[in-house]
């Protein structure tokens, strides 16, 4: 069990595009220090949502951490745009990117930090190569491409394994964990070892965001 205190990071997939200020009003009003931005293209995913300009005008609208979830093919054309926009966590997924180091040692480069996502059928193993350079890796305890599903609780499985390698050899990646988290599923996932929980629609759908935030911390 850890006794950290996880910090939730309010996915905007689940906000109104149209008063996209107010959900970041709500974000802010929530405490939160972290907002996930989900980036799809149609084609990694089936869906279509965002890009670096929907980044660029949320940054000049707050100071939080914008935490970038790319599920697109070929992200490394799209990280040049996104350090301009100002995004401060880059993540791509392992599944469709064969240059992952290249790509991680940009992110970096440009003065980003760089994350690395799974999907639900990648295992851990699938990263050690990439987990002593990587800030961040954002685990999908969904199938992506879409808020308001249920989780898939054997990912947590990847999560304990993850904060057991990390205490082992003294990586320094946050571990965030992306889909289904509401008050049911919140404690089993802080169990896990996450420092990060991204909530869409448990966010956006609570009648009072804040408690919703501080209950699934734990803190309520
Ligand atoms: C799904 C996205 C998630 C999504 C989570 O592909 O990566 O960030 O917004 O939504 P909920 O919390 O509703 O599962
Ligand atoms: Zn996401």
């Amino acid at each position: 069990m850890e006794n950290k205190i996880i910090s939730i990071a309010p996915s905007v997939l689940a906000a109104d595009f149209v008063n996209m200020e107010q959900g970041i009003r709500k974000i802010e009003d929530a405490s939160c220090e972290w907002i996930h931005l989900d980036i799809m293209d149609g084609s990694f995913v089936p869906p279509i949502t965002f890009g670096h300009q929907m980044v660029k005008s949320i940054r000049n609208i707050t100071d939080l951490i914008l935490d970038a979830h790319l599920m697109i093919d070929n992200p490394g054309n799209q990280l040049d745009a996104l350090a301009e926009a100002g995004a401060d966590y880059v993540a791509v997924h392992l599944e469709n990117t064969i240059h992952t180091d290249r790509i991680i040692n940009r992110i970096k480069e440009l003065g980003m930090k760089a994350g690395i996502a799974i999907v639900p059928s990648t295992p851990v193993s699938a990263l050690s190569e990439l987990l002593p350079v990587v800030d961040q890796v954002l685990v999908m305890t969904v199938n992506p491409g879409y808020g308001g599903q249920k989780m898939i609780p054997r990912c947590l499985d990847k999560i304990k394994q993850l904060d057991d390698i990390r205490k082992e050899y003294g990586y320094e990646y946050l571990i965030s964990a992306d889909g289904g988290i509401n008050r049911e599923t919140a404690s089993a996932v802080r169990d896990a070892g996450i420092d990060v929980a991204v909530c869409g629609s448990s966010f956006f759908n609570a009648e009072d965001s804040p408690a919703e935030v501080r209950i699934i911390q734990g803190i309520e």
